[in-house]
């Protein structure tokens, strides 16, 4: 199935469609399982379902997985926000800690356990436990990865400890790191993140991309060839439905030929 093309005027605009979408979600399915995405783009997502949650919205059926955790860092409570950088924390404090989810319906990787590959095979069981993910969230890192699976990673791949690529060490010390105090030394170069093929097994995808930053590596995701040295190419052979919401800058620099079909799908 194609995947649709929702360009929003700008941040807040996608975020707020972003969260409708998994509302509605929620409302047709409220014992749906959620896949959850951690990074500067999911915070207004997160930001407006915590909105409706206060309006009514009702998260108690609702199970969630992560899509990833830095490797050695799990949450810390007792330590002010900025000084834990785990996604767990994250999480946590933008959404989590702020709806009336269960904790025991809360799945997310724990960067701290002593044998990280034997929990990657444990949460990739979880999720077929929990019968897969029914809606899964991403984001797009700007080499194209999703969750964690960096350029190269197969579309087969499952659960498992990988190594970050450069750019996104950088990019994750640019964005969250470095206003936190922390040298670029101090950023994890492992990590766990589900895998491709867990990702693809999600029966819905809602991919969210905002600002210029991100429109070169989009237009080769959305246009290029499918390849796995960008992982977000997989959507256009993606088999379920998936939504692509993006904000005017994210969307520039995709070619006419695609535009057209947005102008179609367009819901501004
Ligand atoms: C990290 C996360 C990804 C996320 C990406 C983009 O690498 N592991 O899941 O999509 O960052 O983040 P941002 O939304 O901050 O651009």
């Amino acid at each position: 199935m194609p995947y649709t093309v929702v360009v929003k005027k700008d941040y807040d605009e996608l975020s707020k469609h972003a969260a409708r979408v998994i509302a509605e979600r929620i409302r047709v399915q409220p014992d749906c399982v959620l896949g959850l995405a951690t990074g500067s783009t999911p915070r207004g997502t997160y930001h407006y379902l915590i909105e409706m949650h206060r309006q009514g919205l009702d998260f108690s059926k609702v199970k969630t997985f992560n899509l990833d955790e830095y490797l050695g860092l799990g949450i810390r409570l007792d330590t002010p926000y900025a000084q834990d950088q785990s996604y767990a924390r994250f999480m946590h404090e933008e959404f989590l800690r702020h709806i009336n989810i269960p904790a025991k319906q809360i799945n997310l990787p724990v960067g701290t356990v002593k044998d990280p590959e034997q929990f990657c095979l444990q949460y990739e069981e979880a999720i077929h436990k929990a019968g897969g993910i029914d809606l899964q969230l991403l984001g797009i890192g700007s080499d194209g990865h999703w969750a964690f699976n960096e350029p190269g990673s197969s579309f087969f791949s499952r659960t498992r400890v990988v190594d970050l690529a450069e750019q996104t060490i950088e990019d994750n010390y640019q964005s969250f790191f470095k206003d936190a105090g922390f040298s670029k030394d101090q950023v994890p170069r492992k990590a766990m993140t589900m895998g491709m093929a867990t990702i693809l097994e999600a029966r819905e995808l809602l991919m969210i991309a905002s600002g210029e930053k991100k429109a070169s590596i989009l237009a080769k995701a959305l246009q290029g060839p499918v390849t796995c040295k960008i992982a977000a190419s997989a959507i256009q052979n993606y088999s379920g439905q998936a939504t692509v919401i993006l904000d005017e800058a994210a969307a520039r620099g995709l070619k006419p030929s695609r535009s057209e079909d947005i102008a179609q799908s367009c819901v501004h």
